[in-house]
């Protein structure tokens, strides 16, 4: 076990950083002990909050900590868990999932460099890429998934990373990550993957052959709808310069929210389970009802990416999306007969959640634009949480009756 230590306010503070990223722990254990700290001796079961934006000058050394923005010792067990979880060297933390997207993009690519980008991303990601990096200096070339096979053809000689979810927002589509990650590196470039709705529990991309991770943490790592952040997992080298950039551009998360977040990612183990055994029940219901259509979940041997999501994942997880038999009134009608079930965006947390991406993560595109990705009006996506299935089910259909 490695020990540091350091002078905080006249207490000596005691990292026991058992080094979870070698450690044969299994990842129910990573997420309860991986970046805990010990503080002398008053040593809590439960981490403190570092609720302080300075610190005392460091030791002469330079070493210890000066300003929150910099980094802080909460923010830490956040980011030691998440690189336990994900098999890293090094975790950081964000402000939010945007902020980890955005600053892990533009210091990876740089100006006058190129980003291949597959264009079924979450709403934000995409308004992004396409209307902002140009700003930057940053060319991007969207593909679509279909054409993952083909992704050679795409790459510049100026192309420096290739950025891809798996599963896909709101379609859950499954791309073949170690392929995506060798094409990229044939080209010397980087693969940047947002694992947000599978999380390290179900799919760990980095043992794939990805470079970086990044997530939403407002989503299942924290897992109970009460904190936004952001994550990203990688190796020290490729996060030394992302980090510098979310030094100066402030993307950095505040103490209180970052023990929050590594307060929820204790229980992440148990959480996916259910919402993996959850998620595939709901499937399998819906897939069967005559007002549904179409239901879009890996899990599904009707899926076409049944096969590879099973090669690939540890697990389905809790987010599906089904067309509704009718059109957006009819999509609106259901979710306004929802008795507990809840109508509202984001997901991975402990409830039930259900909106429509129309009107909701992808409502900043024409409609155009969401027909071209295959994100009809009659779209429904859920984030099936963890309550008990029988009583999902019989809200589902009470509410699928009335439409
Ligand atoms: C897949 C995915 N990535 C990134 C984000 C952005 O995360 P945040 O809302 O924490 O900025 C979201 C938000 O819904 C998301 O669904």
């Amino acid at each position: 076990m490695e020990e540091e230590t350091s002078q905080v306010g006249g207490y000596t503070l005691i990292q026991n950083r058992s080094d979870c990223m070698k450690a044969k722990q299994g990842l129910s254990t990573k997420c309860v002990h991986a970046g805990k700290i010990e503080c002398g001796r008053v040593a809590p079961v439960a981490s403190p909050i570092f609720q302080t934006s300075s610190y005392y000058y460091p030791t002469e050394e330079g070493e210890g900590y000066i300003y929150t923005r910099h980094g802080n010792p909460t923010q830490e067990i956040a980011e030691d868990r998440i690189a336990a979880l994900e098999g890293a060297q090094a975790g950081l933390v964000f402000s939010s999932g945007m902020a980890a997207i955005t600053t892990t993009v533009l210091s990876t690519v740089g100006e006058g460099g190129h980003l291949i980008a597959f264009e079924d991303l979450y709403g934000n990601t995409y308004t992004f890429f396409r209307s902002e990096l140009k700003r930057f200096g940053i060319d991007v070339t969207f593909i679509k998934t279909k054409d993952a096979s083909r992704i050679g053809r795409f790459f510049r000689s100026n192309t420096k990373a290739v950025f891809f979810e798996s599963p896909t927002n709101p379609l859950m589509r499954v791309l073949d990550i170690s392929r995506v990650s060798q094409a990229a590196h044939k080209w010397s470039a980087k693969a940047i993957i947002d694992n947000t709705f599978a999380t390290p529990i179900n799919q760990r991309p980095l043992e794939l052959g990805v470079d970086i991770v990044v997530h939403s943490g407002s989503k299942y790592l924290n897992g109970h709808s009460d904190v936004i952040s952001g994550l990203v997992a990688g190796s020290k080298k490729d996060l030394h310069e992302i980090e510098e950039l979310r030094t100066t551009m402030g993307g950095c998360l505040d103490p209180n929210a970052a023990y929050l977040l590594q307060r929820g990612m204790m229980t992440l183990c148990v959480r996916m389970a259910k919402h993996n055994e959850n998620g595939l029940k709901v499937a399998e219901f819906l897939e069967n009802h005559k007002k549904v259509n179409k239901v879009h979940y890996p899990g599904l041997p009707s899926h076409p990416d049944h096969e590879l999501a099973k090669s690939m994942m540890h697990g389905f997880g809790g987010m599906l999306s089904f067309e509704i038999k009718g059109r957006r009134r009819e999509a609106n009608r259901f979710l306004n007969e929802l008795k507990l079930l809840l109508a509202a965006t984001s997901l991975g947390g402990a409830e039930t959640l259900i909106s429509v991406p129309a009107e909701t993560s992808h409502s900043y595109l024409s409609r155009r634009e969401r027909l071209g990705l295959g994100i009809k009006d009659n779209l429904v996506r859920m984030s099936v949480g963890i309550e008990d299935f029988e009583d999902i089910k019989k809200d589902l259909n009470q509410a699928l009756s009335k439409i």
